[in-house]
């Protein structure tokens, strides 16, 4: 029979197919489709072994012995936070982000961290060494188990890794790299997935951690195929607005911890500073008493951050209502804007609306709607809110408060801060022990809540 050369597959979901195709039968994309040549009588088949590089064989599962994993913490807390303690030797982290957000920064500072641990060597395909160098000075990073290597072809990367035996491999970035036996042009599907094939045999052969740099799309996906984040163990990624001096790392997908930690971090001129307080920052400079203004417990993962929700409500000058939101969805304020003039009977129809959650953070659950509404309120009606309040609710479409998640550790959070009084759904009070310091007020609907807000007492 006569075999295919080449095939083509989808760079979004992986699916295989003979022929070109416009849209992707599995995924629904478009033009996503990439050429990739077979490669002669399948390597892959040929080198077919277990995890640990041995044959693999079938067990009976309750005689499957456990492995210890211990986890080996980096140094920096919030790298550990997200990763679930540390890092796991022999697995692969995957880090994403935008072009010039500070990957190859935390890695940097990563590595000083982890050569303490044992021998790291970074692999740079994208800066020369000396420009690394220049960087890791700046950092105060270094250590004599520390080891540069520019380089992009995988070839040579094995070949280092057989003899210099590190403990940790930084691969920066996967799309700079390139497998010898392949023609495929670098960066290509094809490219990115044999690379990260052999870092996985590598990764678990040696026993080796590896972190693998991936750059980010215009639509916010790692480049490459969704098969490179199937086939690593953990994937984070690292987020913010270039505005801003503030980095969130998110784990979206973690074999060996939770997915919803977060850590955040601030770019300085040396490098990234850890913040283990996020809401202080995000409080910093909001003004006392101003309008339109309301603090919100939000929740990121677990962990509670308060943050300063800003609306400013002027009447529109052309015909159609302006609604912008910067790190909101503009939908919801849209929507709360509806509840707010069906309900409360105020006239917003006409009226130019901004919302800005103060300090670039991105906030996208339902228990920051209440903050929204009484941002809103405060500067349509021109009456400052307190500012020693906190907003926790979710708003239903009949002007209801609706119970939010744990709302404990909010208030925690709030008292902590030393917030006064905390607005929240009467619903979720049943039961709970408030923390000391804080009054509580349960509310019912956003009338209700409008008027603790806004009295001025
Ligand atoms: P970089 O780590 O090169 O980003 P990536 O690898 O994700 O592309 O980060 C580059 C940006 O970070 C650059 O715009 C400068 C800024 N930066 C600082 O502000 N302070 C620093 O100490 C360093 C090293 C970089
Ligand atoms: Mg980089």
């Amino acid at each position: 029979m006569a075999k295919a050369k080449t095939q083509f597959i989808c760079s979004n979901c992986g699916f295989n197919s003979a022929r070109y195709l416009g849209r992707c039968p599995n995924c629904g994309e478009w033009g996503t489709f990439v050429e990739e040549k077979i490669q002669p009588d399948n390597a892959n088949r040929k080198a077919r072994v277990g995890m640990d590089g041995k044959s693999a064989k079938v067990e009976a599962i309750n005689s499957v012995s456990l492995e210890e994993t211990p986890k080996v913490a980096t140094g920096l807390q919030e790298l550990n936070r997200v990763l679930g303690g540390g890092v796991v030797a022999g697995t692969l982290i995957l880090i994403g982000g935008d072009p010039g957000i500070g990957k190859s920064t935390l890695l940097l500072q990563v590595s000083g961290q982890l050569s303490k641990h044992g021998k790291v060597l970074y692999v740079t395909g994208e800066e020369s060494a000396s420009q690394v160098k220049i960087r890791a000075d700046r950092l105060q990073v270094g250590g004599d188990d520390f080891y540069l290597y520019p380089e992009t072809d995988m070839g040579a990367i094995k070949e280092q890794v057989a003899q210099l035996k590190p403990d940790y491999l930084i691969i920066d970035s996967v799309q700079t790299m390139q497998e010898p036996d392949l023609t495929s042009p670098i960066g290509s599907v094809a490219q990115i997935r044999e690379v990260t094939a052999d870092l996985m045999q590598i990764a678990k052969t040696n026993n080796i951690s590896i972190f693998i740099v991936g750059h980010v799309t215009k639509g916010g996906v790692i480049a490459g195929p969704k098969i490179l984040e199937h086939m690593v163990d953990t994937v984070l990624y690292f987020e913010g607005d270039q505005h801003y001096q503030y980095r969130i790392l998110r784990a979206v997908k973690n074999r060996f911890g939770a997915t919803n930690e977060l850590g955040i971090f601030e770019m300085r001129d040396q490098g990234l500073h850890e913040v283990a307080n996020p809401s202080e920052i995000f409080l910093e400079e909001r003004l006392s008493g101003a309008t339109g203004s309301a603090i919100v417990a939000a929740l990121e993962g677990s962990r509670p951050i308060l943050v300063e929700l800003q609306a400013l409500v002027t009447p529109s000058v052309f015909g159609n209502a302006q609604r912008t939101a910067t790190g909101l969805d503009r939908n919801r304020v849209s929507l709360i804007m509806a509840v707010l003039e069906k309900r409360t009977q105020l006239l917003l129809q006409n009226q130019d609306a901004y919302l800005k959650a103060a300090g670039g953070v991105k906030l996208d659950e339902p228990a920051i709607d209440l903050a929204v509404a009484v941002a809103i309120a405060s500067s349509y009606q021109n009456k400052g809110t307190r500012p020693d309040d906190v907003f926790i609710g979710e708003i239903g479409l009949t002007g209801e408060i609706r119970s939010v998640a744990d709302l404990a550790s909010r208030l925690k959070e709030a008292a902590k801060l030393g917030f006064a009084r905390a607005i929240v759904p009467k619903n979720n009070l049943q039961g709970m022990t408030l923390p000391k310091g804080l009054r509580v007020l349960g509310v019912a609907t956003l009338k209700e809540a409008l008027e603790l807000a806004l009295s001025g007492d």
